[in-house]
């Protein structure tokens, strides 16, 4: 795929807002909803101040569904559990360029493990963090909260970043995606695509649908789809 074509929508539900007492059917529900993979939101409460699941608990799921998993690793030191949560089933790491001070390390690390390589960009973070990473990831996450909760309003002056990181990948013609993660939902999924995102992540904007899961990304995806149209 060349880079300048508009690359798929896809829709990447966080688990976060789901109930955690049976999160294997809330995976096949996600399944069953048409999402394209789903997002476990890896917190460690040093790194962001909350804490979520370990390896296990994505290991126990992984059998139920067949979508990709991928692991948002909002950890200090990503290099210590990074095996575990490859073995867990997860097909994408992504590491915060903020959390480690070898980030190309790794990254090349991720990758050694057998799975894809992603970089997340915290709302300061400025897009020359990864710059000299770009050729290790498949994706970009750029952050559209401070992480660590759902629930939390889309930072709008994201756009600007996401539109200047998605100019430097179409300048070295690399097959990289842009995900975008927080707030996401029917009034912000546009000016997130028309900026250039094309992974979108949305956790409480599905859960609160009260046409259900399947609408609720059914009408992400054609809003996404549409702006991104409109922009092209
Ligand atoms: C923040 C989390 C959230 C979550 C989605 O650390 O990463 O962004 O995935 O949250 P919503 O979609 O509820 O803003």
């Amino acid at each position: 795929m060349t880079s300048a074509a508009p690359r798929p929508i896809q829709i990447a539900p966080s688990v976060l807002p789901a109930d955690f007492s049976k999160l294997a059917e809330e995976c096949i529900a996600l399944q069953e909803a048409g999402v394209d993979r789903i997002q476990w939101d890896v917190m460690d409460g040093q790194f962001v101040p909350n804490l979520t699941f370990g390896p296990d608990v994505i290991a126990a799921c992984r059998p139920h569904v067949t979508i990709p998993f991928e692991a948002h690793l909002m950890v200090n030191t990503p290099e210590v559990l990074l095996e575990r949560w490859v073995e867990a089933g997860c097909n994408l790491l992504l590491v915060h360029a903020e959390s480690t001070v070898h980030l190309h390390r790794c990254l090349e690390q991720v990758r050694q493990a057998g799975a894809g390589a992603a970089v997340a960009l915290n709302p300061s973070t400025p897009v020359s963090a990864v710059e000299h990473v770009l050729d290790l990831v498949e994706m970009v996450l750029v952050m559209t909260v401070n992480p660590g909760f759902g629930g939390q309003d889309y930072i709008s002056t994201m756009e600007p970043k996401i539109a200047e990181l998605r100019a430097l990948i179409v300048e070295r013609e690399l097959d990289v995606d842009i995900e975008v993660d927080g707030g996401i939902g029917p009034a912000t999924i546009a000016g997130a695509t028309a900026a250039g995102a094309n992974v979108l992540v949305a956790g409480s904007a599905l859960y609160r649908d009260p046409d259900g899961l399947g609408h609720a990304v059914a009408d992400l995806r054609k809003r996404a789809e549409a702006a991104q149209g409109a922009g092209s």
